[in-house]
């Protein structure tokens, strides 16, 4: 890997791109492909005009030349093109330019120009190819860096459609994918992509994928098309804000995350909790992971896929509800780092408040109140947190409660006093 994982993915994993390469079709066609630069850099130049610096994936550009900026769609016409200092009538794929732009113009590192008589496509669900290329399998709904030429997103893979028998090309069905693996799945990005199916463009059309922690890149992909599902969504603005219900609840959201073991405490206290900000007259909700996986979440398990769904579930919800004004609890196992994380990541700064209830296993084990400790021992239960299944604790939480030393009700007082203070 590369320092940075900032590497352009046609220089990563390129065993792994050539694989993927050959299986991909012949690019459609044998005409003149259209204009297509991936923004490295904007510089600002003299005379307020300002300098778009790329690499040309395909076509070409020349003086005069209408383009579109993506994502957002303005468009603009091409002043001048530089290449290696040069002022030129046209420049081609793979060369370095500048281009300069007529007229007051917005555009932004990681913008595509492209030819605006022939955009490429945009969108935020696609099915892809992936080669799997770390010693960790991929984890199904977990949050990937995903970069795509000079565009970096956010995404996670589904459960992989199938995997390809190296040698006969079969589909072979897989719940992930391991090291040298090649699959198909479907990837979600959190924002829309500029992109084109690799089978026409092999820049916008190929990707890596990057662990968030350790920056490694895990994947590289290539995208076959882009799913139409969302096209027609678009964020709707409502006029009541979640700052007007705070308000009328004269309070401040926040989402107390609770996370430990399965009979760490995380319930016990969080009800605590919840009574004493109900007596202080706050508008609080619970959720508890017992009683969520009877309903919202039934359909879900204890497969490490299937936490990480539960968890994504929870934090949008959790979020929705602090959105209405609401203080939440939320009390689950919450298992792995980076889904908490994600749940940070979700809300504003400040409202998310990770609390640590910190029970050695020994300690739960000990206590056992719903007997499933013995039943995991006795392997009547598979996939039990703590014994056949892993816990990450937290590293950075706000609040780290030692239920050994402390009473529920202490610790309860001490997390009221976190979100309201004494005056
Ligand atoms: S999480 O890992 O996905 O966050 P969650 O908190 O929703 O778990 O559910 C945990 C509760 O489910 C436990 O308190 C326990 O009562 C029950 N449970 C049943 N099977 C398991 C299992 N294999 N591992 C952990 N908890 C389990």
């Amino acid at each position: 890997m590369s320092e940075g994982g900032k590497a352009p993915p046609e220089e990563s994993g390129n065993a792994a791109l050539l694989r993927l390469a050959s299986l991909a079709p012949v690019a459609d066609g044998a005409g003149p492909r259209p204009f297509r630069l991936p923004v490295d850099e904007v510089r600002r130049t003299a005379r307020d005009s300002c300098g778009i610096a790329g690499t040309i994936a395909s076509g070409a550009v020349r003086p005069g030349d209408s383009v579109c900026i993506l994502p957002a769609g303005d468009s603009a016409r091409v002043k001048a093109v530089i290449a290696r200092g040069q002022e030129r009538a046209v420049a081609e794929a793979g060369e370095a330019v500048t281009l300069l732009l007529e007229g007051g113009v917005d555009c932004g590192r990681a913008d595509v120009l492209a030819a605006a008589s022939d955009p490429p496509e945009m969108a935020d669900q696609f099915e892809a190819t992936i080669v799997w290329m770390a010693e960790e399998a991929l984890h199904v709904g977990r949050g990937y860096t995903l970069e795509l030429a000079t565009q970096t997103v956010r995404a996670s893979v589904r459960r992989p459609k199938y995997r390809i028998d190296p040698d006969t090309k079969e589909h072979l069905a897989a719940k992930t994918l391991r090291l040298d693996d090649m699959g198909v799945a479907e990837i979600q990005t959190d924002r829309p992509l500029v992109f084109e199916p690799f089978a026409r463009d092999h820049t916008l059309g190929s990707f890596v994928l990057i662990d968030p922690e350790t920056k490694a890149r895990v994947a590289a992909g290539m995208l076959n098309f882009g799913l139409r599902r969302s096209r027609n969504l678009r964020w709707q603005p409502t006029d009541v804000t979640p700052r007007d219900r705070a308000d009328l609840k004269q309070q401040t959201p926040c989402v107390l995350w609770f996370t430990g073991l399965s009979g760490a405490g995380k319930s016990t206290i969080a009800n605590a909790v919840e009574k004493k900000l109900a007596l202080l007259e706050r508008h609080t909700f619970l959720l508890d992971g017992d009683n969520i996986r009877q309903g919202l979440n039934r359909d879900l398990g204890f497969t490490e896929a299937d936490r990480i769904e539960n968890i994504r579930r929870i934090g949008e919800v959790a979020k929705l509800m602090a959105d209405a004004g609401l203080i939440v609890l939320t009390a689950f196992i919450s298992p792995f780092r980076a889904e908490r994380a994600m749940v940070r990541r979700l809300l504003a700064d400040h409202e998310f408040v990770e609390i640590f209830v910190d029970t050695p296993l020994e300690v739960a084990e000990s206590r056992d109140a719903k007997g499933l400790y013995s039943k995991a021992r006795r392997g009547e239960l598979e996939n039990f947190t703590g014994i056949d299944s892993p816990y990450e604790a937290p590293e950075n939480a706000e609040i780290v409660i030692d239920t050994v030393a402390m009473s529920a009700e202490e610790a309860a007082d001490r997390i009221v006093r976190h979100i309201l203070p004494p005056e």
